[in-house]
């Protein structure tokens, strides 16, 4: 058993964390001219956006998936902006009572963009209220209790719901039906978040050259907000130890320091894949199994850690459960063995 990490405080989690919030907010882009990268999304969007201005109509329903950290709200917000509508942002845990999601709705504006992130959380209660809102903007709703209980209906403006989930498996069929726009986020080249890391300096006045850039970009795990959390962080050491620009060999000192390696991985990465190799001669491991061995909760290792390992090929899911790949192995620099005992290299 590992110790156990801080997970909110990770450097390189893909989750929201509080620390982000103000830079995180100046930072994204307000246009689809603006957002880099995700070519297919923004074109598909771009259409969709266009089409319905012409029409005169609100955009369909759009459900963006993807792991965590990719842009999904900032797309939400852009696709308010370019619709020329308010955003109403929540999230499916907030949403408790039916009452919650009817005054949402009957506080939208015609043509509104309601974002509920992590929509695979919203409970089947508040997901019956939702159908019908969906798809004919209207609620049913049940005045008072047994015999004498009876139903109205009530028309609600004309709204966009954008959901967001890192897990579109686990939507139930009918929510999934209802959305006429599905949209796969992919993760970020190192050259897609070099300009990233670009853009974010020179709005927040920090001097990085191109080099610089792409070292915090290639260790950044395809995640546009963990590279403008890097930028942040190697911004103080650039200061205080440097003259204050961000180049190539300032930023592999700062990222050294935090153990950020080469491709991105922190401690508990590689504490992840080195229980697999020497608890599990390399596996497979069932994931529970290996969530109690690290100290983690499954669901935590499935959608924030495993996607990007499985990304640059060090792990795969096989039905027998968690493998490492040989690619991993020579990261690390252990080397495989035949048998069961695995050594150092
Ligand atoms: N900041 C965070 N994500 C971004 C993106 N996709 N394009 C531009 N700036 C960003």
């Amino acid at each position: 058993m590992i110790e156990e990490m801080d997970f909110e405080n990770r450097i390189v989690s893909p989750e929201y964390n509080y620390a982000d919030s103000d830079t995180e907010i100046s930072l994204r882009p307000k246009s689809l001219d603006e957002y880099i990268g995700q070519d297919k999304v923004k074109d598909a969007l771009s259409i969709y956006i266009k089409a319905a201005k012409l029409r005169k109509e609100s955009l369909d329903h759009c459900l963006l998936y993807g792991p965590p950290g990719l842009g999904k709200t900032t797309l939400a917000g852009i696709i308010a902006k370019e619709m020329g509508v308010n955003l109403r942002v929540t999230s499916g845990p907030a949403i408790e009572k039916q009452g919650d999601l009817l005054a949402i709705l009957t506080g939208l504006n015609e043509g509104d963009v309601l974002f509920i992130d992590e929509i695979h959380r919203l409970s089947r209660n508040i997901e019956e209220v939702l159908y019908p809102a969906m798809e004919d903007f209207s609620l049913d709703i049940i005045l008072g209790k047994g015999p004498s209980a009876r139903s109205i209906r009530l028309d609600v403006p004309h709204f966009t719901l954008v959901g967001a989930t890192t897990r579109s498996g686990q939507l139930t069929a009918p929510l999934r039906d209802r959305f006429g726009v599905l949209l796969r986020l992919e993760m970020y080249t190192p050259n897609q978040l070099a300009k990233i890391v670009m853009r974010s300096s020179n709005i927040l006045g920090i001097e990085c050259d191109n080099d610089g850039a792409l070292e915090i970009a290639s260790r950044s795990r395809g995640t546009p907000r963990i590279a403008n959390r890097l930028l942040r962080r190697v911004r103080d050491i650039a200061q205080v130890e440097f003259e204050g620009k961000i180049t190539e060999k300032v930023a592999k000192t700062a990222l050294a320091r935090f153990e950020i390696d080469e491709l991105g991985l922190d401690d508990f990465d590689r504490k992840m894949l080195e229980t697999i190799i020497l608890n599990y001669s390399g596996g497979p491991v069932g994931l529970e199994t290996l969530a109690a061995a690290v100290g983690e909760e499954a669901i935590t290792i499935e959608d924030v850690y495993e996607p990007y390992l499985m990304q640059i090929g060090f792990l795969s899911r096989t039905p027998r459960g968690r493998c490492v790949t040989p690619a991993a192995y020579e990261h690390l620099g252990i080397k495989p063995n035949s048998g069961t005992q695995t050594s150092l290299l």
